[in-house]
């Protein structure tokens, strides 16, 4: 491990990953962390998994620059698609999203049907039905790709008639197949939750692997002796965390901070992101 290294790498395609910063803040309140929103190149649910791979692997080698000693794909497209591959490539320890949710929707489940709302590729790629089986080799998994949530998230539409039917959309099949477990397999889907409840009744449980990936991250940085306080920082909510994008930084401050109920302060720019990364 790099001697100087001390942050929480974080990244996502936007503001979806912020799912996961705000569990890995709560179980780290203290430690400095670097997120990463690829906004320039989202969403990533439909793009090349060619792509999805060098974006995650440029963002990566941009976190490490950053003093990451530990980084969480905050993101379950570039975990289903690039994860394997970055892990084979850097020698930083990488937590993703997969592994996490698919335990968690494995345990939460009774009856083992279990569906999966997530991005077109993650759907494609098959990363959690087989996570899910390789736990619960009984269980049923239902995958549902949502193309239209991530825009309305990004877009800090989060309530409302084009939720609300987009939604029933989605979660009808789910519903109409016998899921007693929905999985959040995208992390912009959890800022919906409360609409999504509304659909899916009281019976069904909604699994986020959010606080798992938190937890994970936590016995890394435990287990790496990752010290990374900054106890100078002025204010305790942003104690620590730098925002980066590699779109517009106005209009990300403007949605994350709405989004956390918190104004995230300066969000600095890579512009080394778009250059001839399409
Ligand atoms: N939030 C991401 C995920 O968990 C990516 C969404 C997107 O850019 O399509 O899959």
């Amino acid at each position: 491990m790099n001697s100087t290294a001390k942050s929480i790498g974080v990244f996502d395609s936007g503001v979806g990953g912020l799912t996961v910063l705000r569990a890995i803040r709560e179980a780290l309140p203290a430690h400095h962390t670097v997120y990463y929103a690829d906004t320039a190149h989202l969403p990533y649910g439909n793009r090349e998994p060619g792509e999805i791979l060098t974006f995650a692997s440029y963002i990566t080698e941009y976190l490490l620059s950053r003093g990451a000693a530990v980084i969480a794909v905050a993101c379950n497209t570039s975990s289903a698609l690039a994860l394997s591959r970055i892990r084979e490539r850097y020698s930083v320890p990488i937590v993703g999203m997969i592994d996490c949710g698919a335990s968690a929707a494995a345990r939460a489940s009774a009856s083992g049907r279990i569906g999966v709302i997530a991005t077109l590729n993650t759907v494609r790629s098959m990363a959690y039905a087989s996570a899910i089986t390789s736990r619960r080799r009984e269980a049923v998994v239902v995958q549902q790709a949502c193309p239209d949530l991530v825009p309305l998230v990004e877009a800090g539409e989060l309530h409302g008639a084009q939720v609300a039917s987009a939604l029933k959309g989605y979660l009808g099949p789910l519903l109409g197949a016998g899921v007693d477990t929905v999985l959040y397999g995208c992390t912009h889907y959890p800022f919906l939750h409360g609409e999504v409840r509304a659909v899916v009744g009281t019976r069904v449980a909604l699994v986020d692997p959010a606080r798992q990936v938190a937890a994970e991250v936590a016995s890394t940085v435990a287990a790496e002796g990752i010290a990374g306080e900054r106890p100078d920082a002025p204010d305790v909510r942003d104690r620590g965390v730098d925002f980066v994008t590699s779109g517009d930084p106005d209009q990300f401050r403007r949605i994350a901070s709405t989004l956390l109920g918190h104004d995230i302060g300066e969000v600095a720019t890579d512009r080394g992101a778009s250059g001839g990364r399409g």
